[in-house]
């Protein structure tokens, strides 16, 4: 699908980048917005289709509306951090430390993990459907942090099959491979349907 042009409900300029590159003729601003509505859903999908509603009421209407949320899921932790992924300690090394510390004492073969990532679309008005996308990649969690690419857990999450942490693997894995690449393809294909 070519020449889209969509907001992403978030103040995060590097998810809009990122998701720039996974939706080949997308143009995507960030909405930032200092009154977004609170993570309070008990899934993904709420979550994204919260602020996805919210901006749809306040974006202009000719354009297509985006959001999505994601997290990290550690199956020694009964799946946390999860949804509360955002919250569970302040980004980067903090984040890390904490979930390592956790982790502690845990064998390999126990430190299965995946990344979720849940992606909604509203078109513009007067259509305004809904669309959704959902992409998971799966792995465990590496016993140190190792690379410098991405952000969040990156430099723990070694996805299966691979020996290296996605931070070492890079921004062109991720782009082919993440979650969010996938979540990103799923509604590419969900668009698609729509428009057979
Ligand atoms: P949100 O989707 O902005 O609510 O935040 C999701 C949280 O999950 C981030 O703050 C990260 O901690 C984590 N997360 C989600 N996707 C990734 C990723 O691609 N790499 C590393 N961490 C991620």
């Amino acid at each position: 699908m070519d020449g889209v042009r969509a907001v992403l409900c978030s103040r995060n300029p590097h998810k809009a980048r990122e998701l720039e590159r996974l939706l080949p003729g997308w143009t995507i601003e960030p909405l930032d917005r200092d009154d977004y509505p609170p993570e309070t859903g008990a899934t993904y999908y709420e979550n994204a289709a919260a602020k996805a509603a919210f901006g749809r009421a306040v974006a202009s209407g000719d354009a297509w509306v985006l959001a999505e949320d994601s997290g990290l899921e550690v199956e020694a932790l009964g799946g946390r951090p999860g949804v509360y992924s955002a919250r569970y300690a302040p980004e980067g090394a903090p984040a890390i430390a904490k979930l390592l510390a956790e982790l502690a004492g845990v064998p390999e073969a126990r430190r299965g993990a995946r990344y979720v990532s849940e992606l909604v679309a509203i078109a513009p008005v007067p259509d305004g459907r809904t669309l959704r996308g959902t992409g998971v990649l799966t792995g465990r969690i590496a016993s140190e942090p190792r690379g410098s690419e991405g952000f969040g857990y990156d430099p723990v999450f070694i996805p299966d099959g691979e020996e290296r942490t996605v931070a070492e693997l890079g921004e062109g894995w991720k782009s082919r491979r993440s979650h969010r690449a996938r979540a990103a393809r799923a509604l590419l294909e969900a668009l698609d349907a729509v428009r057979d």
